[in-house]
């Protein structure tokens, strides 16, 4: 069984209602607070100048429910509650308390492994073939995405996710067994040859590889976390429910993008 290999752990469905519908808590201050309001200005100070990511990433500007860790600032997650802001400090990533040897071991720092356990997202459709509710009477589609998608009109584009692709199935997933392959391929962005080859052969072989977020290989690339049905565009829809999810079978996935 490969669900044992699942690390079941999410700021869950609750905190997803909590935090995203219902009123907002007021929010715990770590004593560690402090700090944050008081970095020193610097070179970096301003992350959002150089880097475009408060749209999706890690969520930010969030007050957190309970005790955090890490520094916040006026009582809410920041680009600096997660990540030094020197640029050196903190290997990789420039995360806090990092260097980490699993880059899922920060989840943990906040969030709580109980709240996904026994959850499976990849099941979507009820018995009567209607979107399957969880918690609350919500989709089981808010689990990643902001609200309920269309699918006859919503395309990869139009859709908002709650958190970068990687964030998402990281709640539950841990690195691939081929952990050096992944990181090989998440967040690289594809030369300009290899996305003619990429467009050329999804023409080809009608299937989409959507890189998402920013032009970038992610999970969602290579794997369809849709459950079949629900996905009504055909090329948008290969891959669903295929083994190990791939929207395409290896090795014809690499050739879609590497001419090898
Ligand atoms: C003056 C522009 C600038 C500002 C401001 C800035 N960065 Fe960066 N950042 C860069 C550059 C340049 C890189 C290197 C890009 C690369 O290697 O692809 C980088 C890389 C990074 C990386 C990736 C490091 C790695 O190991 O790959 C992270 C994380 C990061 N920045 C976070 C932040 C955060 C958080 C802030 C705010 C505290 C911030 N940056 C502010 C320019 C900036
Ligand atoms: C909850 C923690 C958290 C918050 C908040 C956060 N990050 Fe990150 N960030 C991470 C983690 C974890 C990674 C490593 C992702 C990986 O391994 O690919 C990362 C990676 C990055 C990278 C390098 C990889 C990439 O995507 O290019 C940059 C740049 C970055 N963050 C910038 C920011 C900025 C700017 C903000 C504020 C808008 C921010 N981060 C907020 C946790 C966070
Ligand atoms: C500093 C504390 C902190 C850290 C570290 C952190 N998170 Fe979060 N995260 C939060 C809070 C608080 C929320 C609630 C925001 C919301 O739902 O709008 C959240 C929301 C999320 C969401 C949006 C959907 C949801 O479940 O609410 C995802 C996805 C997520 N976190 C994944 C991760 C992953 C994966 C990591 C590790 C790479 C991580 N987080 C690290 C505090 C943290
Ligand atoms: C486990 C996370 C996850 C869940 C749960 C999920 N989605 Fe998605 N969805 C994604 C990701 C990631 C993308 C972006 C990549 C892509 O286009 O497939 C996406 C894209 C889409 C698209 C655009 C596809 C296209 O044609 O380009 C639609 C439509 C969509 N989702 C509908 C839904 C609906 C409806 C539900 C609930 C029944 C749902 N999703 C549940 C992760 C999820
Ligand atoms: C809430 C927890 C949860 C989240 C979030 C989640 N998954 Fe899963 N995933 C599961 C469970 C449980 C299974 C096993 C049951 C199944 O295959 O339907 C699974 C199975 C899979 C499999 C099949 C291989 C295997 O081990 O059985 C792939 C591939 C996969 N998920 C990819 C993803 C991707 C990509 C994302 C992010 C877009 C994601 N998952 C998000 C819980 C999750
Ligand atoms: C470039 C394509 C590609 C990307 C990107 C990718 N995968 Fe995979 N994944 C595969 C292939 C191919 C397999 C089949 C097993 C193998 O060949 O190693 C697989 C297997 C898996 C499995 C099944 C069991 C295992 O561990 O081998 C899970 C779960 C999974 N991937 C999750 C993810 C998640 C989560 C991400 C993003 C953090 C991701 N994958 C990114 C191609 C990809
Ligand atoms: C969506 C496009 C895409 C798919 C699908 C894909 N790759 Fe890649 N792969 C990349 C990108 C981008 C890089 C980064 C280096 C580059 O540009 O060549 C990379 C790098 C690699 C590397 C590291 C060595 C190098 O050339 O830098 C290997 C090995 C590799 N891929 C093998 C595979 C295999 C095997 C598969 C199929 C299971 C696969 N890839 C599927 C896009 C892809």
């Amino acid at each position: 069984m490969k669900n044992k290999h699942l690390l079941l752990l999410g700021a869950a469905v609750i905190a997803v209602l909590a935090i995203g519908f219902g009123p907002r808590v007021g929010s715990a201050q770590s004593p560690l607070a402090e700090e944050g309001a008081g970095l020193p200005a610097n070179k970096y100070a301003d992350c959002l100048s150089c880097h475009d990511y408060r749209r999706n990433h890690h969520p930010v500007d969030i007050p957190p429910i309970g005790e955090v860790p890490f520094p916040l600032t006026d009582g809410r997650i920041t680009c600096v509650t997660c990540h030094f802001d020197d640029h050196e400090t903190g290997g990789a990533n420039f995360l806090r308390e990092g260097p980490y040897l699993v880059q899922r071991d920060i989840c943990y720092k906040c969030h709580h492994q109980e709240e996904y356990k026994g959850m499976n997202p990849h099941r979507m459709l009820d018995d009567s073939g209607g979107l399957r509710k969880i918690v609350g009477g919500m989709t089981v589609c808010v689990v990643c995405h902001e609200g309920t998608p269309n699918p006859d009109v919503d395309r990869t584009e139009d859709i908002r996710l709650r958190a970068d692709v990687g964030f998402l199935c990281w709640r539950c997933h841990p690195p691939m067994v081929n952990a050096l392959f992944q990181a090989q391929h998440l967040l690289v962005e594809p030369s300009l040859e290899m996305l003619r080859n990429l467009e050329k052969r999804e023409t080809e072989l009608n299937v989409l590889l959507p890189l998402v977020p920013r032009n970038r290989v992610t999970c969602s690339t290579c794997h369809n976390p849709h459950q079949k049905g629900v996905i009504r565009r055909e090329a948008a829809a290969k891959g669903a429910d295929e083994p190990d999810r791939l929207r395409l079978p290896s090795p014809r996935l690499c050739f879609a993008c590497h001419p090898f």
